[in-house]
C-alpha cells in the first residue's frame, strides 16, 4: 500500500543523470520542505494568536516571550516565509534556463506561477498579523499603491482592506485568508504541480541515457533526505540566532520617518519614485507577467530559451533585483538616497 502510493508520485527508476544535484540544485525540493514547515509552524502559532487589533500584538508578544519554544517557532515561521520566496524565484530561474517550460511541461510552469503568487500572498497577508508599527505602515504603503491602477484600483483596494484604510477589518480578512484559503490552495496547487511533473516523465534531463537507470529508492531518496536535513539545520540555526522583528504596537496616528513596503514589493515603490504611476505600477508589471505567461509559446521547438528571450528575461530580473537592493539598503528617512555605510 505504502509502496503503491509512493510510486504514484515517483517512478521506480530514473536516468543516472537525474540524481545529480546540479540538475535541479534541490530548489523544488527545498521549496516543498519550506511550505510544509510553514504549514506546521503556522498551525502551532495559530493556537496562541488572536486576530484583533491590540490583542494580536499582545498575543505575538506573549508567543515571543512566554510560550515554550514560542520565540523559536515564530522566528522559524518568519524567516522560512522570506527564504521560501527567494528559493521559489531561484527555482523559477533554474527552470527557465533549463527550458523546462515548453510542452509537455506547460502545466508545471503555469502551476509554478500560481505557487509563486501564493507564496507572495502568504508573505504579504502574514506581514500584517503581528500588528506592530512596521507591519501596519508597510501594508498601508503597499496597499495604497493599488489605488494607482486605473478603473479597478479603488475597488481592489476596498476589497483587500475591507475599507479605505488598514484597520481591524483588514486584519480579520488577512488572517482568514492566511490561515484557511491559502493553506488549502497550497495543498491543491502543489499536488497538481507534482502530478504534472510525473506526467511529463520527471524532471527534464537533456540527452539522458535510458540504458543507465538507477532505482529511486535508495539512490534519489537518500540524497533528497540528506539535502532536506541540511536545509532544516540551516533554517533552525538561523531562527535560533536571529529574532523576527517586533516594533511598537501599530499606531495609525503616528507615521514613522521612513515607510517602506515589504521588501518583495519595494521594487514597485522604487519604480514609483522614478516614473509615472500607471507606467510603474501597471504597465511594466503587466508586461513582465504577460511575458512569463506567454513564455511556453515563445520558444516552442527549442531545447533552451533563445537569446532574445534570455535577454528580455534577464533584463527584467536585473531591474527588479537592482531596485529591490536600492530600496532595502540605499533609502533612508523620507526615502532619500543614502549609503548604508
Ligand atoms: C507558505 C505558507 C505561509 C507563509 C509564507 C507564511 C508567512 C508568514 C509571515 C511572513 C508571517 C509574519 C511573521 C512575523 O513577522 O511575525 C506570518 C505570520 C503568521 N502566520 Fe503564516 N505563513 C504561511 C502559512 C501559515 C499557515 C498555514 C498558518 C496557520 C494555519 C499561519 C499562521 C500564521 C500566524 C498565526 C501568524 C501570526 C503570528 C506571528 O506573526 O508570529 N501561516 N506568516
Ligand atoms: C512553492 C513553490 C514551488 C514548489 C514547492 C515547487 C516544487 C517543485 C519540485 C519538487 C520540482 C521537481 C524538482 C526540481 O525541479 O527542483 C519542481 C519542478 C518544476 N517546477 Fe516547481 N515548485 C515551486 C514553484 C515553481 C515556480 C515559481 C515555477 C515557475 C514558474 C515552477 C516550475 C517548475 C517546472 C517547470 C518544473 C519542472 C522542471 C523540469 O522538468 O526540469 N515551480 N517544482
Amino acid at each position: 500500500m505504502y509502496k503503491n502510493f509512493f510510486f504514484h508520485l515517483r517512478p521506480r527508476k530514473v536516468p543516472a543523470r537525474a540524481v545529480r544535484f546540479t540538475l535541479t540544485w534541490g530548489l523544488g525540493g527545498a521549496a516543498t520542505l519550506m511550505v510544509v514547515l510553514q504549514l506546521l509552524t503556522g498551525l502551532l502559532l495559530n493556537f496562541a494568536y488572536e486576530p484583533f487589533p491590540v490583542h494580536s500584538y499582545l498575543s505575538v508578544q506573549h508567543i515571543q516571550t512566554e510560550l515554550f519554544l514560542g520565540r523559536l517557532i515564530r522566528n522559524l515561521h518568519h524567516w522560512t516565509g522570506h527564504f521560501l520566496l527567494v528559493v521559489a524565484c531561484l527555482h523559477l530561474l533554474r527552470v527557465f534556463f533549463s527550458g523546462a517550460y515548453v510542452t509537455p511541461r506547460r502545466g508545471t510552469w503555469y502551476s509554478g506561477l500560481v505557487l509563486l503568487l501564493l507564496v507572495l500572498t502568504a508573505n504579504f497577508t502574514g506581514y500584517l498579523l503581528p500588528w506592530d508599527q512596521l507591519a501596519f505602515w508597510a501594508i498601508t504603503i503597499a496597499s495604497s499603491m493599488l489605488a494607482y491602477i486605473p478603473v479597478v484600483g479603488d475597488l481592489l483596494q476596498n476589497l483587500i482592506l475591507g475599507g479605505t484604510e488598514v484597520n481591524g477589518a483588514t486584519l480579520h480578512i488577512f488572517h482568514s485568508f492566511h490561515t484557511t484559503l491559502l493553506p488549502l490552495a497550497f495543498l491543491f496547487f502543489m499536488s497538481y504541480h507534482f502530478w504534472c511533473i510525473r506526467k511529463a516523465g520527471g524532471v527534464k534531463v537533456d540527452g539522458a541515457d535510458r540504458q543507465n537507470m538507477l532505482p529511486v529508492v535508495p539512490e534519489l531518496l537518500v540524497r533528497e533526505l540528506a539535502f532536506a536535513a541540511v536545509v532544516s539545520c540551516f533554517l533552525l540555526l538561523f531562527a535560533m540566532f536571529f529574532d523576527a522583528p517586533l516594533t511598537g504596537m501599530a499606531n495609525p496616528s503616528l507615521t514613522p520617518e521612513t515607510v517602506k513596503a515589504p521588501w518583495y514589493f519595494l521594487w514597485l515603490q522604487e519604480l514609483l519614485l522614478h516614473m509615472q504611476p500607471v507606467l510603474a505600477l501597471c504597465l511594466l508589471p503587466l508586461a513582465f507577467s504577460i511575458f512569463l505567461l506567454l513564455l511556453p509559446f515563445l520558444s516552442q521547438k527549442r531545447e533552451k530559451p533563445s537569446l532574445f528571450v534570455q535577454v528580455i528575461f534577464i533584463s527584467f530580473f536585473l531591474v527588479i533585483i537592482t531596485l529591490t537592493i536600492t530600496g532595502v539598503w540605499f533609502r533612508g528617512a523620507g526615502m532619500k538616497l543614502l549609503l548604508p555605510w
